[in-house]
């Protein structure tokens, strides 16, 4: 079937332009992947379930194993590669790395993007809000408490009242 056939499309990811080709039921997280090499955001349940594959479209958090690459024209892609600033962790990262809110950090980068987002939108959250946001990632070594203390470390050092 013609629409079916390898399509040319550009993949704008973290501020830079990619023409790759892909047939369209291609998903992002491969196309990231594996056409882009940027194999920070990891594949997890593939069905949308454990947040493994969070990147940001747009500025907001999105399943990349539920999104067709083609979709991403016109939209801009940010993965945990763009978090770091030049080399630095991110006050976020930071904060996990301190608090020991990682252990295997297979579910890490998929955190950090959700987090990335949600602090940006909620500089004050208490712990029900962000345990509620944290729900869709899924994570297998920690028991979640120092993730969310990490979390909530973050938030408190992103205040503008700390800068
Ligand atoms: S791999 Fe996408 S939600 Fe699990
Ligand atoms: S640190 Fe292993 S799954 Fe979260």
């Amino acid at each position: 079937m013609k629409n079916m056939e390898p399509q040319d499309i550009t993949l704008t990811v973290n501020g830079r332009n990619h023409e790759i080709k892909v047939v369209p039921r291609r998903l992002l997280v491969d196309a990231l992947r594996e056409d882009l090499r940027l194999t920070g955001t990891h594949v997890g349940c593939e069905h949308g379930v454990c947040g493994a594959c969070t990147v940001l479209v747009d500025g907001r958090p999105q399943r990349a194993c539920l999104t067709y690459a083609i979709q991403m024209e016109g939209h801009e892609v940010a993965t945990i590669e763009s978090v770091d600033h030049e080399g630095r962790l991110s006050v976020l990262q930071q904060a996990l790395h301190e608090e020991h809110g990682l252990q295997c950090w297979f579910c890490t980068p998929g955190i950090v993007m959700t987090f990335e987002a949600f602090l940006r939108q909620n500089p004050a959250p208490d712990e029900e809000a962000i345990r509620e946001a944290l729900s869709g990632n899924l994570c297998r070594c920690t028991g979640y408490q120092n993730i969310v203390k990490a979390i909530q470390k973050a938030a408190a050092r992103m205040r503008p009242e700390q800068i």
